[in-house]
């Protein structure tokens, strides 16, 4: 079931496909969550695990969602309906926009502290302190009773506009200048913070593993962390697929996202760690990392050419955030396609309504981190507990299915000929790759699950 294209992104180009799907992978995960995870899991290890996870369970997940997508021409909530109409499986299309909307609600929220920061760069209170300093400051921003939650509504609202006049022109046209300028930054203040004093510890966290760490929880977290930095196991992905025409190449589509998303993350670990070890923070300091880092890091680096610090950190923040919007625009797009086709709703009443109800799960989880501090479970607060289950059980779990949904429900011709476009494609690896979705990935996810729950030893 196809819609009215015009309203929606549609990616006419090859560089297009990649560009929308790197916009959406490429994002907070990279820069925000990446760090803070691996600095709570210990470091190296948790790095090896991940790109483990990248490789073996990801970029078939991401190929296999390429496939749903393009083969339905349907976004996730209707595609399973498309294929297998009549089934139970409609309800993975389902779960994975619930999962998705559940994302952009506390995404957004840290998504509107980057907006703070720019604002907090550019009217220049972000330098003279130490990181004590910084901790306080960020303190004092995250437990304020309406600060987080102003910015948190106007992210939203960019990214409400966006979606509802369309992102074709948009998005293709400034990700083309802003992922390489993102990317030239990043680059360039790894190489600052790696050249800090005492910034060899933090070298080391990231790159000596420790396998004597690792548990159940590393492992979970690992696969968690690639499925949510590649954007896949929700439906995102396979949104955009189906706004692909027949030329684009998935496995090439697939390695350009999975290789450029893997390098920004470990960038975005040479900036942080480095520094972090150099001024003593904590690198498992949970979700303020970042925030707490980064000043230190400009601050640092340019103490020579202060008008320096403050220019990169400005633009860093601005990248930053155009970076998280590309990526939230992804995450509303889904449930946005979910009401408008299955509700039969104007595309605007649509967007309003999702924008409307993430923007009251972000209040809730933005003030989980302030004056609602005791709300919560298991000692996790309620912005804790969503990222917990949607990146750690909601994401394997749509994996999970979506490699059974391929591996097994769909023929294996089909398989082939989206992946080869219609056997005008050389797929040396097919064999492999329906070998990991039918057996690899399922097995694999469903042991680590077992083994978490304790049902195995
Ligand atoms: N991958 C994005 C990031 O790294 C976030 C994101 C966008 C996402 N779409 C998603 C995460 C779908 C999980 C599922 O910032």
């Amino acid at each position: 079931m196809r819609y009215d294209s015009s309203s929606r992104a549609s990616f006419g180009s090859k560089l297009g496909a990649i560009l929308a799907a790197a916009g959406s992978a490429v994002g907070l995960g990279n820069i925000w969550r990446f760090p803070y995870e691996t600095g709570n899991h210990g470091g190296a290890a948790f790095i090896v695990i991940y790109m483990v996870c990248v490789v073996l369970l990801g970029l078939p997940l991401m190929l296999a969602e390429f496939t749903i997508g393009r083969r339905s021409h349907a976004s996730t909530g209707q595609a399973f309906e498309v294929l297998r109409p009549g089934s139970l499986w409609r309800w993975v299309g389902y779960m994975g926009v619930l999962t998705g909307f559940l994302i952009l609600g506390y995404y957004s929220v840290v998504a509107g502290w980057t907006l703070e920061y720019i604002y907090q760069s550019g009217v220049g209170n972000l330098h003279g302190m130490d990181a004590a300093g910084y901790d306080a400051q960020f303190a004092a921003f995250e437990t304020h009773p309406f600060r987080p939650l102003l910015w948190l509504g106007v992210f939203m609202l960019l990214t409400h506009f966006i979606i509802i006049r369309g992102v074709k022109e948009g998005i293709e046209r400034y990700s083309k200048i802003m992922m390489p300028a993102l990317f030239i930054l990043i680059m360039l203040l790894a190489c600052c913070s790696i050249l800090l004093p005492g910034a060899e510890k933090g070298i080391r966290f990231l790159f000596q593993p420790d396998f004597t760490k690792v548990n159940t929880q590393v492992i979970i977290s690992a696969m968690g962390q690639a499925f949510f930095s590649l954007s896949i196991a929700m439906g995102c992905l396979s949104t955009y697929a189906s706004y692909f025409d027949q030329q684009v190449k998935f496995g090439h589509v697939a390695l350009s996202v999975a290789g450029i998303d893997s390098l920004v993350a470990i960038l975005s670990g040479l900036i942080i760690f480095p520094a972090a070890f150099s001024v003593g923070i904590q690198p498992d300091s949970g979700p303020k990392l970042i925030f707490i880092t980064l000043p230190v890091v400009f601050q640092e680096a340019f103490h020579a050419v202060p008008v320096l610090a403050y220019l990169f950190s400005v633009a860093f923040y601005v990248l930053l955030a155009l970076a998280a919007l590309t990526s939230t625009i992804s995450l509303h797009e889904v449930s946005t396609a979910f009401l408008q086709e299955k509700l039969k709703l104007r595309r605007v009443t649509a967007a309003r309504f999702i924008t409307m109800g993430a923007f009251l799960i972000g209040v809730v989880s933005s003030l989980s981190l302030g004056i609602w501090k005791g709300v919560g479970w298991g000692g996790m607060t309620i912005f804790d507990c969503l990222d917990y289950f949607t990146a750690k059980i909601m994401l394997p779990v749509g994996g999970l299915l979506t490699a059974i949904f391929v591996g097994w429900m769909m023929q294996r011709v089909w398989v082939k000929d989206e992946l080869s476009n219609y056997g005008t494609l050389h797929t040396p690896y097919f064999g492999v790759y329906h070998f990991i979705l039918r057996y690899l990935a399922p097995i694999g996810i469903g042991l680590i699950f077992l083994k978490e729950i304790g049902l195995l030893g």
